[in-house]
């Protein structure tokens, strides 16, 4: 290899400089001449919009559809900074390795001998007042049935839910102030919540009311449709949802048979009265409310197909996306009534808002965004004048988030699009083509471009707050927080490693630290059952460790004053390294014991 070939050259440097330069006008958001940590790391022409020792002003958590968890990307760089696995087995976290995260992964599928997978299609953050609170994220598992909660405090997942009475868990909504945590039903199933109720229709879904740590509290009935995309109102009053099928059919034609399908509000406070009252019956542990309680359900007829219903900030109306009509409606939330068909392009799917009165609807047919104003469309003034401005995107744009965009107070600064079609956007690497997204800068007159670039499949919904809402976040709960929240017991101190046997039951209480487990050799008998409790004696965050066993299917990472817990039965005799996987030091691969495990 030439050395010197990973210098740059002087005349490229210079060139890159120059287009750079040119190129800064017409980002936008660049604030300031490039710097030459700037140029060195301009891409294709564009400068990154985070420099070397900058940080990103706002973090983004992204669904991942079929990866079954959450990416969390920086923006406005657009850098993955990290996943959070959730539904699936991760390695790299030993994520469904010990007995704590493999529980709440298999005992909540519907069949806990296959292996662990999830829709993840909605992330939501929790709310106090209306607006991101930055403890929280909610996912939904739509394959599953199941919901999610990652505390933000550790960017972990800490409870997993399935819900029964119903299959496919699609749209999720928290209330204002995260008392409570709402689901949809996706796929309508042979009626059984309430046999006496509309014997004309034989299909029924359900939405569920859980609390902030998914136990759930109750479930709403609904005999009309599925229920898909959920939002809810500022002031906690109302959640509601798009229901695509009020046909109840069950093939393609009768599904869109119908001219205006309906938007569903549920009414919290009649959630809550209904409960008191007793008037619900159980069905599966699960209370499921009597149908007809009065002013629990309204159905608002809507245009065909709805699709995203988006809460505008002031809290009066949501912006619902006709996927096969032109237009969005508006719905006046105070009167549940349609007040406006606003014309706004061909597909429109989903919407979301800055913080001067302005919203984006993405248009799936025409490809592009189009930026207009609330006010102005209900005052009834003309397309040309409510429609400010018009972006083409990628190829058939899917979801769309602004930083704070389902919220009270939108930030208004960025807005990003991600596809559902990337077409040959990239170099062709295979049958599938990459996923693509884009960032616009929204703060402006015009949307601005930022940045395009492929990320993996798939991409569905967002969620956008200021990175300042994350700056208590911790690599772990301390240490005894940390036992306590997944085996009550104490970490293990330093020189305290010990083997207690009763039987052929083994426990081991043992260390990690820079750069040695706290046992040197572990003797086992074939047959033992073995549990081993390693505490992390690091202090310094981001010294990660790891355990591996890979005879016994065991790896997982050590956070500082970590206690992690595995279990495998000896069942094989020989001898085997259990080793560090993360890197700790420069003796890290000399991190590893030997197991002995006699016939
Ligand atoms: Cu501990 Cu590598």
């Amino acid at each position: 290899m030439n050395l010197r070939g990973i210098k740059r050259p002087v005349a490229l440097m210079a060139a890159t400089a120059l287009l750079a330069g040119a190129l800064a006008g017409c980002t936008g958001a660049a604030t300031k001449a490039p710097s030459g940590a700037d140029t060195a790391n301009a891409v294709n022409g564009r400068i990154p919009l985070v420099a070397p020792g900058e940080k990103d002003t706002h973090l983004g958590f992204w669904s991942s559809g079929p990866y079954g968890g959450v990416w969390v990307v920086g923006i406005p760089s657009m850098r993955i900074l990290r996943e959070i696995p959730v539904f699936e087995q991760r390695a790299a976290y030993g994520w469904g390795f010990d007995p704590h995260s493999r529980s709440m992964l298999q005992d909540t599928m519907p069949d806990p001998s296959r292996a662990s997978w999830g829709d993840v299609h909605h992330p939501m953050l929790s709310k106090s007042g209306g607006n991101y609170d930055g403890r929280f994220l909610y996912v939904n598992d739509l394959a599953n049935s199941r919901i999610a909660k990652i505390d933000l405090k550790i960017f972990k997942t800490t409870a997993i839910k399935r819900i029964p009475n119903i299959q496919g868990v699609h749209g999720i909504g928290v209330h204002a102030d995260t008392k409570y945590v709402f689901a949809t039903g996706e796929y309508e199933i042979p009626n059984h919540l309430n046999p006496n109720a509309n014997q004309d229709n034989n299909y029924q879904t359900a939405v569920t009311v859980l609390d902030q740590d998914l136990n759930i509290v109750a479930q709403v009935p609904v005999e009309y449709g599925n229920t898909d995309i959920m939002g809810t109102t500022h002031d906690g009053r109302y959640v509601y949802t798009t229901v695509y099928n009020v046909e109840n059919g069950t093939t393609l034609k009768d599904m869109v048979s119908a001219d205006k399908d309906a938007i569903l509000f549920i009414d919290v406070n009649k959630v809550d009265s209904a409960l008191n009252e007793g008037k619900f019956k159980e069905v599966n542990g699960v209370k499921v409310l009597d149908t007809d309680y009065p002013g629990l359900k309204t159905f608002v007829p809507v245009a065909k197909n709805p699709h995203g219903v988006d809460p505008e900030p002031s809290g009066k109306y949501i912006v619902v996306s006709g996927k096969l009509s032109p237009t969005v409606s508006v719905v006046d939330i105070a009167s549940m009534k349609v007040v406006k068909e606003v014309e706004v392009g061909a597909g429109p799917l989903h919407s979301s808002f800055d913080n001067k009165g302005n919203v984006f609807t993405g248009n799936f047919l025409d490809s592009n965004v189009v930026k207009w104003n609330l006010a102005d469309a209900l005052a009834g003034k003309p397309k040309e004048e409510y429609i400010r401005d018009i972006q083409p995107a990628h190829y058939s744009p899917g979801h769309m988030m602004a930083d704070g965009g389902g919220t009270k107070s939108p930030g208004g600064k960025w807005l990003v699009v991600p596809n559902k079609f990337s077409k040959d956007r990239f170099v062709n690497v295979g049958a599938d083509y990459p996923e693509n997204q884009q960032l616009f800068d929204i703060s402006g007159d015009k949307m601005r471009l930022i940045m395009d670039m492929p990320i993996l499949p798939e991409p569905h919904d967002i969620q956008i707050a200021p990175a300042e809402l994350f700056k208590d976040a911790v690599q772990s709960y301390d240490p005894k927080e940390a036992a306590n929240h997944e085996h009550n017991i104490e970490p293990t101190k330093e020189g305290e490693t010990r083997v207690v046997r009763d039987g052929n039951k083994v426990t081991v209480y043992t260390t990690a630290k820079r750069s040695e487990y706290g046992f040197k050799e572990l003797k086992l008998k074939k047959g033992d059952h073995v549990t081993m409790y390693v505490t992390s004696l690091e202090t310094v965050k981001d010294i990660t460790h790891g355990l591996a066993i890979p005879d016994y299917g065991i790896n997982k990472a050590i956070n500082p004053g970590e206690t992690i817990k595995v279990e495998f039965v000896a069942d094989k005799a020989g001898t085997y390294w259990a080793y560090c996987t993360w890197f700790c030091s420069a003796l890290h691969l000399e991190m590893r014991s030997r197991i002995v495990i006699e016939e």
